[in-house]
């Protein structure tokens, strides 16, 4: 008896995944373009105090222990969309970013994207370039600081 009962869950569970429609009624897939900051609105945001400039020092020549830490964090969250050449991926390619963007416009860009995309030009030209907005990814004034030191090391500096 008891396993019959199991045996008819079973079977309409089946049905109701087979069909799928369960409360999924009308909703087409395909409809709009995908708005990657939706995958990853549930996560905490870390709205970041606007970088100004008095807060960077810059080194020189490079700190090398930056110039690493800035690498792990673009291999871990940024390599998915930015190369570090010239080339467009999801996001524009790193090379030369240090020499065509002031440091704190770059600092802001990392921890507070949501604020540039609202308020900066240059920060929307990009965002009419590449159609996709780049997603919050809870970067810390100080990764965003050694990031900044691995995109000058990319770009050449010593
Ligand atoms: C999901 C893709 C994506 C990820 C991941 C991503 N970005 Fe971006 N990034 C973009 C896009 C797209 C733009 C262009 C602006 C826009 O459309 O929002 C951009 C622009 C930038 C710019 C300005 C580039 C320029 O040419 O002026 C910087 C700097 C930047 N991102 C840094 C980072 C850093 C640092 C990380 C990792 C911590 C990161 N991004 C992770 C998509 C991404």
């Amino acid at each position: 008896m008891t396993h019959k009962l199991t045996t008819i869950t079973a079977i309409i569970t089946l049905i109701c995944f087979l069909t799928s429609s369960c409360g999924n009624e009308g909703v087409k897939k395909d409809e709009k373009p995908v708005d990657i900051s939706e995958l990853t609105k549930d996560q905490p945001e870390t709205h970041g105090s606007e970088v100004s400039e008095s807060d960077i020092k810059l080194s020189n020549p490079l700190d090398q222990t930056m110039v690493a830490a800035g690498k792990a964090t673009y291999e871990l969250k940024c390599q998915s969309c930015h190369r570090l050449t010239e080339e467009k991926l999801v996001g524009p390619g790193w090379k030369n970013v240090t020499k065509q963007r002031k440091p704190v416009w770059i600092m802001n860009m990392i921890t507070n994207v949501e604020m540039m995309l609202e308020t900066d030009p240059e920060a929307q030209k990009l965002l009419e370039q590449c159609l996709v907005r780049m997603p919050n990814q809870n970067i810390t004034t100080d990764e965003a600081r050694q990031v900044l030191e691995f995109m000058r090391s990319n770009d050449g500096e010593k």
